[in-house]
């Protein structure tokens, strides 16, 4: 773990998720095509992860291409889909090195074939590691999620006064994954769309103006010192949660 200025290490969330928008507006503002603005994010997916792993964040869950996504242009969703098989292709062996293991939820069924090999491949040489886990989100929705699990708990033997908080989770895609404590989206919007809407019910969200492809490691930080700040209370009341400085 590295030390970084402001950032306590006895608070580090377990899991961050986060919410990278704004490609499309990054590019057009450069007078760019949409595309160029994802090209542009593959620099700060590697920095989120890289400052994830020095502050010692476990899991880190990033929104690559939602349900949602796939009525986009049909050349964006191409040239989305190359992109992510490319990078895949190209940080492997990286992600590796530093002991990084892979993992995606979403509809992996609905990935164009080379797309779902190389994941595939990258998941399977990863799936050993365990310093940090990088959860890619693709073709993901929650309420996808949810349906998901409900028609499996339909189809099981499970019997309805069985079915519980916990029950439920292991139905979900997310089933060995913690829920995280923090949820970042950039771009200036504030809203979730569809991420995460179960596991982040007692999550901080953080929200930040930058465009997607200008997040840093420095931004994450930022991020994590705002974290940092607040009181997590889960529905008590604040006297009865115990601050870090007083324990
Ligand atoms: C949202 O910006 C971004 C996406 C839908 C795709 C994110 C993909 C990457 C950063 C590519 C690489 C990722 C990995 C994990 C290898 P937007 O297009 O919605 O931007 P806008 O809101 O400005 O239109």
């Amino acid at each position: 773990m590295v030390d970084i200025e402001g950032i306590d290490q006895n608070n580090i969330p377990n899991h961050v998720a986060i919410i990278m928008d704004g490609n499309g507006r990054w590019a057009r503002e450069k007078g760019h095509e949409r595309i160029f603005g994802h090209l542009n994010g593959v620099e700060a997916v590697r920095a989120s992860l890289k400052a994830a792993r020095k502050i010692g964040v476990k899991f880190l869950t990033l929104y690559a291409f939602s349900t949602e996504n796939w009525n986009r242009p049909k050349e964006e969703v191409d040239a989305l889909m190359d992109l992510l098989v490319k990078t895949i292709v190209e940080e492997v062996k990286d992600l590796h090195e530093n002991k990084v293991k892979l993992r995606a939820i979403g509809s992996l069924d609905s990935l164009p074939e080379a797309c779902r090999k190389e994941l595939d491949e990258a998941v399977e040489q990863t799936k050993d590691n365990g310093e940090v886990e990088l959860v890619l989100a693709l073709s993901y929705s929650a309420r996808w999620e949810i349906v998901e699990a409900i028609r499996k708990i339909a189809a099981s033997d499970v019997k309805s006064e069985d079915i519980d908080e916990s029950l439920v989770a292991e139905y979900l895609a997310t089933r060995d994954l913690p829920d995280p404590e923090l949820m970042i989206r950039t771009s200036g919007e504030q809203r979730i769309s569809n991420f995460l809407l179960w596991q982040i019910a007692y999550s901080e969200l953080y929200f930040t103006p930058k465009f997607w492809p200008d997040f840093r490691e420095d931004d994450f930080y930022d991020a994590i010192r705002d974290y940092q700040r607040r009181q997590r209370r889960f529905g008590k009341t604040s006297e009865q949660v115990i601050i870090p400085e007083q324990e």
